[in-house]
């Protein structure tokens, strides 16, 4: 797992330690992500299927894709497509992706990187492997969570940040058995590069076997935790969690995550997103790549996206953007 290692984790600031005073939070629910397939193909698990989206607010969808170990040939990304009204993040833990949008950005993303689009008023973009990773075949495992934007911001100019895995925040746990990355939002005074519109924390948790993790944590905000690989716990009460696996926390100021002693040989520690965020309250209307508040709006979105309003696929450089004759006398 390339995705930010650090060779002493003792180097590195603590978590801030637990005073008797917090609230750890219960487990609510866990479900389990079903699989599925993505864009012309990749295999996903739909990580947040079957949970109400008021438990999820302000996260809409969470996509796990692969892990998968590609044959050559075989990697797969999307088609051009529209998105209106939220923010999808895409975090590679292995492999590479590529990203370009109607708005001019785009960038290369791969091992620990994160890419964040702010869709807001309207884009279309692509999401694919790079010639050398389709020719080649590898490792290729990532996350792409979409935010929702509240009523006021779903109109926001679309934006595209970039975010490199040396920019992560980095913390350990006071026992030194776990790694946190922070990716968005903040914990312990400690901020990762992302921007966002609607406050969140975003943080992948690496526990080595055995290792308890006790996170403070927003009341204000919700508390999910997703497992990426490995089995373990999570809550107060220890509720048992394992791959592929989502619990939704009740109210308190603090999560506690563990791993379990004994891990499979093919994943040793166990990877973790654990993700929370003001929820928005406000009516979701959600179909496909759109994410509105009422239903005339997705299919003014439908129809914007139709008439080209949503922008227009890029042009392929060094190919006319118009209908090139000759004559036969010019021959
Ligand atoms: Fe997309």
């Amino acid at each position: 797992m390339p995705a930010v290692t650090v060779e002493d984790i003792t180097s590195l600031d603590r978590v801030p330690p637990f005073d008797a005073t917090r609230v750890h939070r219960p487990v609510r629910t866990v479900t389990i992500a079903p699989g599925g397939f993505e864009g012309e193909g990749f295999p996903v698990r739909r990580a947040f299927a079957g949970v109400d989206l008021a438990d999820l607010d302000p996260f809409i969808h969470m996509d796990q894709m692969g892990e998968v170990e590609y044959a050559p040939g075989e990697p797969k990304g999307t088609p051009w497509h529209p998105h209106r009204g939220f923010e999808t993040v895409t975090y590679i833990i292995d492999g590479t992706f590529e990203h370009e949008d109607s708005n001019g950005g785009g960038g290369t993303i791969t091992n620990g990187d994160t890419q964040w689009m702010t869709a807001g008023a309207g884009i279309l973009h692509i999401e694919k492997p790079p010639e050398a990773l389709v020719v080649s075949g590898g490792l290729f495992h990532g996350v792409q969570l979409w935010v929702n934007l509240p009523k006021a911001q779903k109109w926001a100019p679309p934006r595209y940040q970039d975010l490199r895995a040396g920019e992560v925040g980095l913390l350990a746990s006071t026992d030194g058995g776990a790694l946190v990355r922070v990716i968005a939002g903040s914990l312990g005074g400690h901020g990762g590069p992302g921007e966002t519109y609607t406050p969140i924390t975003m943080l992948h948790v690496t526990l080595s076997p055995g290792a308890t993790l006790d996170l403070p944590w927003d009341p204000s905000y919700n508390a999910l935790a997703y497992v990426l690989s490995g089995a373990g716990s999570v809550g107060i009460e220890g509720r048992p969690i394992e791959t592929g696996q989502l619990a939704v926390l009740g109210p308190g100021d603090g999560v506690r995550l563990a791993a379990s002693t004994a891990q499979e040989s093919r994943a040793p520690e166990v990877e973790v997103l654990v993700l929370g965020g003001r929820p928005i309250r406000e009516p979701v209307a959600w179909y496909g790549p759109f994410v509105m508040n009422t239903k005339q709006e997705l299919v003014t979105a439908f129809e914007d996206f139709r008439a080209g309003r949503l922008g227009s696929v890029p042009a392929v450089h060094h190919t006319p953007d118009h209908i090139v004759e000759t004559s036969s006398d010019e021959r």
